[in-house]
């Protein structure tokens, strides 16, 4: 069975929304709080404002090599000192899903470099993935980032290299949403 997050922004939660923008796309309505629950939406009474929805998974681009890296310096979600989060919903056009997986890996790392720039800002970010686009969800990734205060600017120097790869050029909807618990 597939490992659900649910992710429900209301006036209810245990992260309170420090800001909320819109990068490119339709913006998804202002909320003051988000809970975060490992369940489907279907398992849920409470759905707030708007709720979306993911799963984990296996790695589809990683090789092994990247693998190994991730895993020497990567540290996990809910550390003591990460009261700062970042959800990040994101969908891709029809141009990169309508490639071949070696393609979209091409794009990915060899042109964007995605998992070379993300390496460096291990440890002190940490994240997780959330796939959607296979449940019809209006967004095609749910990513989540946990960090403490003083990384603010080291998570916001990361976005500011991914999204001038060529990767992002891809992206068509984007909401960048902050987080303090
Ligand atoms: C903190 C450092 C980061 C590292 C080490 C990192 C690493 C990775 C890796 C290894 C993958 C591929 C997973 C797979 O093989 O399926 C991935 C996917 C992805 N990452 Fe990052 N990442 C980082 C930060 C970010 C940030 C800041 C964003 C944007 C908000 C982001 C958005 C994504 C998305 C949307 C995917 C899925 C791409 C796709 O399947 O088309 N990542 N990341």
């Amino acid at each position: 069975m597939k490992n659900y997050y649910s992710f429900v922004g209301s006036d209810v939660g245990s992260w309170s929304v420090t800001d909320q923008n819109t990068i490119i796309g339709s913006p998804l309505e202002r909320v003051q709080r988000i809970e975060v629950v490992n369940a489907p939406l279907n398992n849920l009474v409470e759905r707030g404002i708007w709720a979306l929805q993911g799963f984990t998974s296996n790695v589809r681009y990683a090789n092994r090599n990247e693998i190994i890296k991730l895993q020497s310096v990567q540290e996990g979600l809910n550390r003591k000192e990460s009261v700062c989060a970042a959800l990040i919903p994101i969908k891709k056009n029809a141009a990169w899903w309508s490639m071949s997986q070696d393609e979209r890996r091409a794009i990915f790392e060899e042109q964007s470099h995605h998992t070379e720039i993300g390496l460096g800002y291990l440890p002190e970010i940490a994240r997780q993935l959330h796939h959607s686009r296979d449940l019809g969800e209006p967004f095609d990734f749910i990513t989540w980032f946990e960090f403490a205060p003083e990384h603010t600017e080291l998570f916001n120097n990361l976005l500011e290299k991914l999204r001038a790869t060529k990767e992002w050029q891809f992206v068509e909807r984007e909401i960048d949403i902050r987080l303090a618990r």
